[in-house]
């Protein structure tokens, strides 16, 4: 039985993806790096310092190097984020989440991002969920199945309860770890691991989905 949807954030709800990106590919033009939109696919849902050890393709640094890199690449991605509004919700999103709502579904947001709390807000979509678990969490971020799991136990569900949906392969991985069934937004090659593949939340619809997920 149903009774939870768990949303990854970036590349579901909205494309901050490409956000993390151009800062990404900022601070490597910066630092003297190629980086370029291929490599980036490795860096979707991991975390902020797994992708700079990503970007950094074993270039060693001091920790107070990473420490300052890491704070510049935040600084030019949140730069992007300050613009966002309800506007740049992906389509579909705003929808399903009302369905969920009107369903009486619980809800959460389940990031690898600590920014996740800010672009819920400037989405304008706080009301719409239940919970947000970010990469805050004193927890092993994905592919590790922790956040997920803590969701599920902020919303007092067993994990089989919960469906996740993501478009990183770390997240589908970590939604398997974590006993719940996923749902991939994007081309196979990405998330054909997930139990539902679809190429995007457009035109998705709760009863579809429950029908599929049957
Ligand atoms: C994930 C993104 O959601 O969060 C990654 O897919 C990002 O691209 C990670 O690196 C960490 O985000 P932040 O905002 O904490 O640097
Ligand atoms: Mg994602």
């Amino acid at each position: 039985m149903i009774r939870a949807f768990l949303f990854d954030l970036d590349g579901v709800l909205t494309d901050t993806s490409e956000f993390h990106y151009q800062a990404w590919k900022r601070l490597a033009e910066e630092l003297g790096l190629s980086f370029s939109r291929e490599d980036n696919e490795a860096l979707r849902g991991v975390s902020r310092r797994q992708s700079l050890a990503l970007l950094l393709k074993g270039r060693p640094v001091s920790e107070a190097e990473a420490e300052q890199m890491m704070e510049r690449k935040n600084r030019y991605y949140l730069e992007q984020v300050r613009q966002m509004q309800p506007g740049d919700l992906l389509p579909g999103a705003a929808d399903l989440l009302g369905e969920l709502r009107s369903a009486n579904l619980r809800t959460a947001i389940v990031s690898s991002s600590k920014n996740a709390p800010l672009v819920v807000e400037r989405l304008g979509i706080a009301e719409l969920v239940d919970w947000i678990v970010d990469g805050n969490a004193p927890a092993r971020s994905k592919p590790a199945p922790d956040l997920f799991l803590l969701a599920a136990e902020k919303l007092h569900l067993p994990p089989n309860a919960c469906v996740v949906v993501e478009d990183a392969a770390a997240g589908i991985e970590a939604a398997h770890a974590a006993g719940m069934r996923a749902i991939g937004l994007g081309p196979h090659e990405r998330v054909g691991a997930a139990d539902l593949v679809l190429p995007n939340l457009h035109g998705v619809h709760l009863n579809t989905l429950l029908e599929q997920l049957r």
